[in-house]
């Protein structure tokens, strides 16, 4: 079900008289379909100045037809810690290794997707730009980073790429319009640029009294916004800081609220509105600390950002917000529109949408678990989720848009039985995916494997479940309440506990979908699987590992993870 299909138009024969055209070959990599979104706008400009262009996933593409390629963009995002998205593991993987043949023939782009506040930044595309310059290959264009607002540099590099790749004087002139704003969906007007005022219509906690855990269940309008969606996409929220926050910095720094501070390209407002909607204050990054070494000047924050302090300066990233800094360093003095110029963009944050469209049409529903700890001697806030559990009431806006996500669909045939792994919030886009075939009528067997810390007070949509379960939309359903008892029991127990069966279902055909934390669960998920695979069909770990690995690139295994 990739939304990407692989497209070509030929080239117009005036293009390049003489010599066979050129083909352009994008391929692109990312868990979230940021990287899909990029690499079809791409297609289209270049089509449109007659380039000869076929567009695919990393994982539909056969790395034995690397050395037949001529011209290759890559569009790539980072993981974790500084890990290839899955569909383009194996291309990574083949990339680096000995089988890896020259390729002097090859002109090559790559357009790095990543986040400054995560240690390997954009590791995946710099691997991949390092690799391809070694094994012989030129560079049509130099690499771009992205940090999360990528609209403006991938729009550079598309222009940069257009223009290397066109060999008409009328194609170079289409190219230079190839930096405007990237709009994400032809039905609507609204996009990450250009986010819907969404109204809230619902919002609970699903929680019972007495639990450790807070989650939100909320329902937003999309009705008139144009947005549509399928189970599998994310919503993209923005949402706003908290306003005690944004005051004790202006305090800590002694500037007046009022003052008005640019916030954009030809847009202003006054301090505490940019530092309430506009600017990210609670994530700090290497580069924005850098920065704040030169304006301010301090020697302390200047040792820090030394690379000799790699270590201390991780650390320092990871448990602090604006407020720490400002205090930390005694940052007072700089002005308000000296700091502000160098913070990003509040970046918006993308939940697994909970809800069916057939279900429940013009309506997205959000699964949100609420985030508060203390850190430092201070209580914090997740942005977005403490926004909504607190400063969100029905009537209320927000703004948001429909990320669509490739990477984690439905399978197309209705029939194929299903195997859904999400423990806490990662049983979001499972309610979607059986509120979907329970509107469709879809035959396919399901199974859910859902936890979280009690029976009592934190399963999740458990009268839905149960109701699915009893009509038969639901198969199967296998539940770890991991404090319930004195061993902690998880998923992934469940699912050895059934490992045969299990076997079965996947031997069968059935797609297996895990949607949730990464590091821990989706990682014991991923080891439990091949354990109940290698048993299943008596397989050494290595060949089980590797039938996983073929799973994931035909798309009968899909991750949703964070
Ligand atoms: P815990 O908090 O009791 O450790 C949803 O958050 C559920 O996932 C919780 O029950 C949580 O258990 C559990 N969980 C934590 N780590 C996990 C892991 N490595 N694998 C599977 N589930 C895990």
């Amino acid at each position: 079900a990739q939304a990407v299909s692989a497209e070509s138009v030929a080239a117009a024969p005036h293009a390049v008289p003489a010599v066979a055209p050129r083909e352009t070959t994008i391929l692109f990599g990312s868990q979230t379909g940021n990287g899909s979104g990029l690499a079809k706008k791409l297609a289209k400009r270049l089509q449109e100045q007659q380039v000869k262009v076929e567009v695919m996933s990393m994982a539909d593409f056969k790395p034995n037809n690397l050395k037949k390629l001529e011209d290759l963009l890559i569009i790539v995002s980072t993981h974790g810690e500084g890990e290839p998205p899955d569909n383009a593991i194996a291309f990574h993987e083949f990339l680096h290794s000995k089988r890896a043949p020259k390729l002097d023939q090859l002109r090559y782009s790559v357009l790095a997707l990543g986040d400054t506040s995560y240690e390997f930044f954009c590791q995946t595309g710099k691997d991949m730009d390092a690799r391809l310059q070694e094994l012989g290959a030129s560079r049509l264009a130099d690499r771009v980073d992205c940090d999360v607002d990528f609209d403006e540099p991938a729009g550079e590099w598309m222009k940069a790429v257009s223009e290397a790749l066109s060999a008409t004087p009328a194609a170079a002139a289409s190219a230079a319009d190839a930096a405007a704003p990237l709009s994400a969906d032809p039905d609507s007007e609204y996009s990450r640029t250009n986010p819907f005022q969404a109204e809230v219509l619902e919002n609970i906690n699903l929680n019972g009294r007495g639990s450790a855990r807070e989650t939100r269940h909320l329902e937003l309008s999309l009705e008139d916004s144009g947005l549509v969606y399928e189970p599998g996409d994310s919503l993209g929220v923005y949402p706003e800081n908290h306003p005690r926050l944004v005051d004790e910095i202006i305090e800590e720094m002694g500037w007046n609220p009022e003052e008005i501070v640019p916030t954009g390209k030809n847009a202003s407002a006054s301090l505490r509105e940019a530092l309430h909607r506009y600017y990210e204050i609670t994530v700090l990054t290497k580069p924005l600390l850098e920065q704040v070494a030169k304006l301010s000047g301090n020697e302390k924050l200047i040792k820090l950002t030394d690379p000799a302090a790699a270590n201390e300066l991780r650390a320092y990233l990871g448990e602090n917000d604006l407020l720490d800094l400002v205090r930390d360093f005694e940052l007072k003095g700089i002005a308000a529109a000296e700091l502000t110029g160098v913070l990003r963009k509040i970046p918006a944050r993308l939940y697994s949408i909970a809800s069916s469209p057939k279900a429940t049409p013009d309506e997205v529903h959000l699964t949100v678990r609420t985030v508060r700890y203390a850190c430092g001697g201070r209580d914090r806030y997740g942005v977005c989720s403490v926004q909504m559990a607190e400063r969100l009431e029905p009537g209320d806006r927000v703004p948001v848009f429909v990320q669509h996500n490739p990477n984690f669909k439905l399978p197309v045939n209705p029939d194929t039985p299903i195997i859904m792994i999400g423990p806490g919030t990662g049983v979001a886009p499972f309610r979607s995916f059986i509120a979907e075939r329970e509107e469709t009528d879809a035959r396919g067997k399901s199974w859910l494997f859902f936890g979280d810390q009690h029976f009592s007070t934190d399963f999740l949509y458990q009268t839905e479940w149960q109701r699915w379960l009893k009509d038969g939309v639901l198969t199967k359903m296998d539940v770890a309440f991991s404090r319930d008892s004195d061993e902690k029991v998880y998923v992934q127990h469940r699912m050895l506990e059934n490992s045969k069966e299990l076997y079965e279902w996947i031997d069968g055909g059935a797609a297996v979908y895990v949607c949730g934390d990464e590091k821990n669960m989706a990682h014991d998920v991923h080891t439990t699987l091949e354990t109940i695979i290698a048993q299943g069909g008596g397989l050494s770990p290595e060949q089980a590992s590797e039938y996983l690995l073929r799973m994931q690139q035909e798309k009968r295994y899909q991750r949703d993870v964070y």
